[in-house]
């Protein structure tokens, strides 16, 4: 899989998402030799910077991020082919400069006139770029070449805006020209979940409410919101991670096995399972929202949320989110999907817990098993990836006692061959065309049509919660779990 001729714009190019992620990316597929040789890549931004000047940036980016060992002949045939447009975006004039850069490249570098355009912005400005991409016919595809748009998330920021935007989108480009990102689904781990479903005989057949008790997924960061401030406040841990992240994990563990592994199929599967996702009624019970307060984290004082840098010190803006999601099909029915996420927790750990029943009946007396939890197979998506089952075995000895015990894949062990990073794969997708690992729009409005009454409650009852930064959230989402009696896994 070799993306064919080509180019990249990538609007946007000054911010972090460019230097940490998009550029390593671009240097790093070109490194494993996935690029064509004339692959060009053009930098769009207000700074005042030459060619010369977003070179080097991309060279510092890449020394400073970049997965592959750094290989000077790569790096001299990629910057033969980089490019800067200085501009607003609503100058109309850097978006001719624009073109006609292109079409330099395309004469300099045989990109064929195949770009994909990456709105890397804030997303506010995703439509004002959008409609300059058609008002300056960049959008056009002619002789058999391409273009397709690259959209970051968040896409909206409820259903209706995100209906509004996808009307945008949709009169500038056709559906299958359209990428959004979410970068969850650039993770080996998370693609490994309908390989771990579908590839086996083993998990399927107890993948359902007559065995499984209930399922965890939690993404949990360390880090607080950073020099993210302007972004974080107002949006918050649900619209930030739970509508794309977490809902994509949700899809994927629960939907049922795709007709054929392409975009279509995999779409309509999931687009069936966030369809069939119901709220519970009481949403006081079963949702909790909080912000971190000071605390202590790897060794250091950490502050508040709302004495971070930027944000309003009344804000209500979430950095932790858990909510209960029931999923109304055969498969599911009655089986509760707890999902959380938060800044400022123990550790970085992003898992799926699939948690079995316990045993019926068991011929062990009381005290043999006091210490067994349930079955669980935990999908372990990052950092320390694998899978782990949990089960009980009997502890050696002359008496009897089961106790719980793991059995471990890690891909560092059963694996010699290195994972891209997520953003790596998804470009490279976009420059195939390849649509597998991209939400689709039904997936993106079924998502907001999940979160919009809770955040709609949240707007309306009060503060968030509190808890202190370095610990495993708030009281009140332990509560949550425990009026069903369970509890969360500590992971
Ligand atoms: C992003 C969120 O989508 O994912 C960030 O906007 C979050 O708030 C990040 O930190 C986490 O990504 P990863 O790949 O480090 O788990």
């Amino acid at each position: 899989r070799i993306a064919g001729p080509s180019g990249l714009v990538i609007f946007g190019v000054t911010g972090d998402l460019s230097r940490k992620k998009l550029m390593p990316a671009v240097y790093d597929l070109a490194n494993r030799g996935l690029l064509p040789p004339g692959f060009s890549l053009i930098g769009f931004a207000r700074r005042e910077w030459e060619d010369e000047d977003f070179a080097d940036e991309v060279y510092r980016a890449v020394k400073e991020h970049s997965r592959t060992p750094f290989r000077d002949e790569v790096w001299q045939q990629l910057s033969q082919g980089m490019r800067f447009v200085q501009g607003d975006f609503d100058d109309d004039e850097a978006f001719e400069t624009l073109k006609k850069t292109m079409q330099e490249l395309d004469a300099a570098q045989g990109t064929g006139s195949n770009f994909a355009f990456y709105l890397s912005v804030p997303p506010k400005f995703f439509p004002l770029v959008v409609q300059q991409l058609k008002k300056h016919n960049l959008a056009d595809q002619k002789d058999g070449s391409w273009r397709r748009a690259v959209i970051e998330k968040p896409f909206g920021h409820d259903l209706a805006s995100a209906k509004d935007l996808n009307e945008i989108v949709h009169e500038v480009f056709a559906p299958d020209q359209v990428f959004r990102i979410d970068h969850y689904l650039g993770k080996e781990t998370v693609q490994n979940i309908l390989a771990l479903r579908f590839a086996n005989t083993l998990f399927e057949p107890v993948w359902n409410r007559s065995y499984v008790d209930h399922v965890q997924i939690t993404m949990a960061e360390d880090i607080g919101i950073g020099g993210r401030a302007g972004y974080y406040d107002g949006i918050g841990a649900a619209r930030d991670v739970i509508q794309n992240h977490l809902l994509q994990l949700l899809a994927l563990t629960a939907m049922e096995e795709p007709a054929a592994f392409d975009a279509n199929a995999l779409a309509a599967e999931k687009t069936k399972v966030l369809g069939a996702v119901r709220l519970p009624k009481d949403l006081a019970k079963s949702t909790v929202r909080a912000q971190y307060a000071a605390g202590w984290q790897g060794g250091a004082k950490a502050v508040g949320y709302l004495e971070e840098e930027g944000i309003d010190p009344k804000s209500t803006t979430d950095t932790y989110a858990a909510v209960k999601l029931e999923i109304d099909n055969r498969r599911w029915a009655g089986v509760p999907f707890y999902l959380r996420t938060g800044k400022r927790l123990g550790r970085r750990v992003t898992e799926i817990a699939v948690v079995f029943q316990r045993a019926p009946h068991s011929p062990f007396d009381h005290t043999a098993t006091e210490e067994l939890g349930q079955n669980a197979l935990v999908i372990r998506v990052q950092p320390d990836e694998g899978v782990t089952l949990r089960f009980g075995s009997k502890v050696p000895g002359t008496s009897l006692e089961v106790r719980d015990v793991s059995m471990d894949f890690a891909y560092g062990e059963s694996f010699t061959e290195s994972s891209p990073e997520a953003y790596e794969r998804l470009i490279l997708d976009v420059l195939l065309g390849d649509a597998n690992l991209f939400p689709r729009t039904e997936e993106v409005e079924l998502s907001w049509k999940i979160l919009d009454p809770i955040e709609q409650f949240w707007a309306k009852h009060g503060k968030p919660a509190q808890y202190e930064s370095g610990t495993w959230g708030p009281v009140e989402a332990d509560d949550m779990l425990a009026r069903d009696g369970r509890s969360w896994r500590r992971p």
